[in-house]
Formats: structure tokens, sequence, C-alpha cells
């Protein structure tokens, strides 16, 4: 009878652990991995696959071909490893080398919201097929019982950007990524791409799918003011959070606004407006959107009503950063902390170099930094939450000071090897032994 006793009393310690609230969260975004990345056999001077799946490849977004000049411009910075190298997708042992990381870091997250492009880019249908199943089996094992909230990247659906209502593609996603997908929503889910869940107690994650207003989609809608009807079922959903109390988070993989680089727009300008206008409606329901798409860590508060000052409403937009580093940019995730009003107080990023973890042969991920500290905010902002307001505020000291804006400018690429040691390096180097040994050591030392 003790021992019953203190079996069960274990077990609700067990359980009381499981579920006890850790205020915190995981974002994950553009983990683009890639089952035929192989950065060992192929290197920089080849390409991120084997030559003979090379030709085979479609791809809409040129990102990664105009970053090659970048790349090009550091030399042989590009050398290939067992983690993979800039300008590549995410491979097999830096996506398993991110999820032991995760893990260890955060063994029990509240829940994780995922902004979605699970897979590589260019991916033939049937290594695309491969890698979407081995991204969910990867991550249900990482995390068997947290809640994985994702949403629908580009590179999620087949070919690139070709998502329309109810199609092929959702009925897919709606199996692979089916144990995440509420079972009420899982109808929903495959009509549009969207679904609603509590992951705890006063808050609903709303994802939306955001390919439907890329302008890049091909596709022609039926209700061409409103996609699949996303529009209308949003609204909805804020009603009912408004009518229960609850705060909501959008999460999705495209964000309205600008890509920082074409400058283009990210969403037809029409859908810009309407999802504005349906924000202004509910300001204090809604706290914060979250997204992806740019493989940057970077924020926008963009003004969604045209109300007179002081009476703006800005709504805050927490944007990636990435795991692969395709464009780039070294792998990265953030843990956000939030209060019991479902206020962001602040968020930690978290990366790994890839140039020095494929020097050591072995990533090694560490803190890179914490919003609220880095950018010197007070605690009254902290304490009111990083809302819009705040984050409008913020961009202003950073046009104001170029301190702290270089901070977010490297925090942007995670790290990716600033601009300031390479041409340091130059001014000391004249041969490219020279050079690659003075970033190497400048690189170990930081
Ligand atoms: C790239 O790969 C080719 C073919 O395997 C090899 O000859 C070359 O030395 C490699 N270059 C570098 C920089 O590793
Ligand atoms: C599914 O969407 C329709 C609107 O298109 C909505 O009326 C209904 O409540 C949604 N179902 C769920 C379970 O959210
Ligand atoms: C969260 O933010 C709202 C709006 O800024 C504020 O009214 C509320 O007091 C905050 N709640 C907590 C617990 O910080
Ligand atoms: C890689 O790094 C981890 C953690 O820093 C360490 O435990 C492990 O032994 C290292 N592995 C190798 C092969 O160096």
């Amino acid at each position: 009878m003790a021992s019953n006793i203190l079996v069960f009393s274990l077990l609700l310690a067990t359980i009381g652990c499981v579920f006890a609230q850790q205020f915190q969260f995981i974002h994950l975004s553009d983990v683009h991995y890639s089952s035929i990345i192989n950065t060992v056999d192929y290197n920089s001077s080849t390409s991120c696959v084997p030559p003979s799946l090379f030709s085979t490849l479609e791809e809409s977004d040129h990102h990664h071909t105009d970053l090659k000049a970048v790349l090009q411009e550091k030399g042989t910075l590009t050398t290939s490893g067992l983690y993979g190298r800039y300008g590549c997708d995410t491979n097999a042992l830096l996506f398993q080398s991110l999820m032991t990381e995760m893990v260890s870091n955060q063994p029990n997250p509240d829940f994780i919201l995922y902004t979605g492009d699970s897979v590589g880019h260019q991916l033939p249908i049937s290594p695309w097929t491969e890698s979407q199943v081995t991204f969910a089996k990867t991550i249900a094992a990482s995390y068997p019982d947290t809640q994985f909230i994702p949403s629908i990247g580009n590179n999620d659906v087949f070919p690139d950007y070709n998502s329309q209502c109810s199609d092929n593609n959702l009925a897919f996603l709606a199996e692979t990524w089916g144990q995440w997908i509420p079972q009420d929503q899982r109808a929903n889910f495959t009509t549009r791409g969207s679904f609603a869940t509590s992951p705890v107690e006063g808050l609903v994650v709303i994802s939306l799918n955001t390919i439907l207003y890329a302008p890049k989609n091909p596709n022609k809608f039926a209700n061409p003011l409103d996609p699949c009807d996303q529009f209308a079922w949003l609204e909805q959903q804020l009603i009912e959070a408004q009518e229960n109390n609850n705060a909501v988070y959008i999460i999705g993989h495209i964000f309205p606004g600008l890509d920082p680089f074409y400058l283009e727009t990210t969403w037809t300008p029409l859908y810009v407006t309407t999802f504005l206008n349906i924000l202004a409606t509910y300001p204090d329901v809604v706290k914060a959107g979250f997204y992806g798409h740019i493989h940057r860590d970077e924020f926008r508060s963009i003004q969604t009503n045209s109300a007179p000052a002081p009476n703006y409403y800005y709504f805050p937009m927490f944007i990636g950063s990435s795991v692969t580093p395709v464009y780039v940019n070294n792998p990265s995730y953030k843990v956000y902390q939030y209060n019991a009003g479902m206020n962001i107080t602040t968020f930690s990023s978290y990366f790994t170099d890839v140039y020095v973890s494929n020097l050591n042969g072995n990533a090694t991920w560490s803190l890179q930094y914490e919003f609220s500290q880095e950018y010197l905010l007070t605690p009254q902002e902290t304490d009111a939450g990083l809302n819009g307001a705040t984050l409008n505020t913020l961009v202003n000291k950073l046009k104001e000071s170029d301190t702290l804006y270089s901070l977010y400018d490297s925090h942007r690429t995670s790290n990716y090897l600033p601009d300031s040691i390479t041409n340091l390096c130059l001014a000391q180097s004249i041969t490219s032994d020279q050079f690659n040994n003075c970033i190497n050591s400048n690189l170990i030392a930081n």
C-alpha cells in the first residue's frame, strides 16, 4: 500500500513536472532540411547536391543565386564540411545537431511555434516528400509531448508557392503534420491550410496559410478578395478569442511587408490592407505575429490604423531567423519569454557558426543575445510586453545609435562573419592563405 502511494505520488510529481507552465516557448523557422544535400563530397566549386540531380531542380526564389556573389567576395570561406556550408540548405547532421541542442536547452517548452519551410529549396518531388516525412518524424521524436504548431511555407507546397484551396498539398500536410493539427480543425486545414489551437490557458495561436497571399502564388482563387475564405475565418477566430478573453498570437511563414533583398512586397497589397484592417479592429486581442521566410532575424512594427496620434496601433512582428545557412547566415532559433498576460517580455537567440563548426568537426551552439537586454529596453517597456509601440520606439532608437544598429545588423544573419573582420583581415593579408588564417583566428577567438 505504502509503495503504491509512493508510485502514485511519483507519477503525480512527473505529470506536474511535464505540465508545469514554463512561460517560455520556442520559435523555430526555415529549417529547410534536405535529404540530398552533400557538403562533404560536393564543395563550393560544385553544387550542394550530387551533380546528377542538379539539372532537374527548379526554383522560383532566386535569393540564394544572388547571394553566391556575396560568398565569392569572401574567398574560400564557403569551404564545405560536416555541418554544411553557406549557400546550401540544412543537411542531416546540422538538423540532428539542432534537435539535440534544442532538447538539451529547452526540454520542456510550453509550445513550439514553427513558421514553415521544412524542406530544402529546389528539391525534385521524391526527395521533397522524403524530406517532409523525415522532418516531421524527427521533430516528433525529439518533442513527443510538446505542442508543435506549424505553419505552411512556400517550400512546404509543391511546386514552390503553389498553394490552392483544398489541393493535394493540403491533404498531404494534413497527414504528415496530422499529430499537430487538432482533430476538429483537420477538415478546415485541408480546405485552406490554417488552424487555431490553444497551447496554454488564455492563449490562442492562429496559424495562417500566408502562401495564399504571395504574389508568386500562380493560382487564381474562386474568391479573389479572400482566398479560401481565410480572412473571414480569421475574423471569426478573433471574435471568439475576444469573447473568451483569450490573447492571440498569429503565426505564418510570409509576413506582410517588404522583403529585405529586393524590397518587393511579400503579400499582394490588397491582402495586406484587408489583414491590417482586421488587426486594427482587435488591437487588444492580437499580441504579436511570428513569421519567417527571409532567413533574417528582424522585427517590424507596422501601423495598422489611421487614428490620430497618439492612438496609433502598431502590430509587432517577430521574424525568423532560419536554421538553413543557404542565404549566407548562421543557423539559429529563439526562446521567448512571456508573462501571465501573454505579453512577450524578451527572447534569446541561440546560434552555431557553420564555418567554425566545420573547422572543429563539431557544432557548438551558444547564446547570441537576449533581446530586451541587448537593445537596452527599460523595465517599464519590458514589463508592458514587447508590443508594437515599444518596438516602434526601438526602431527610432536604432536610427539614432550606430552602436545599437550594428548589433541589430550582425544579429540579422546570426553573426555571420561580420564585414569588419573580413575587411580588417584583408588589410593584413596578401595571400588567401594569410587571409584565411586571419579569419580563422578571429572567428575562433570570438
Ligand atoms: C572541391 O571538390 C573537388 C572535387 O571533389 C576537389 O578536387 C577540390 O579540391 C575541392 N575543393 C575544396 C576547396 O575543398
Ligand atoms: C471551419 O471554418 C468555418 C468557416 O469557413 C467555420 O465556420 C468553422 O467554425 C470552422 N471550424 C472550426 C472547427 O474551427
Ligand atoms: C499585458 O499587456 C496589456 C496591454 O499592454 C496590459 O494591459 C496588461 O496589464 C499586461 N499584462 C501583464 C500581466 O503584463
Ligand atoms: C562535440 O561537442 C560536444 C559538446 O561541446 C562534446 O560533448 C563532444 O565530445 C564533442 N565531440 C567531438 C567529436 O569533439
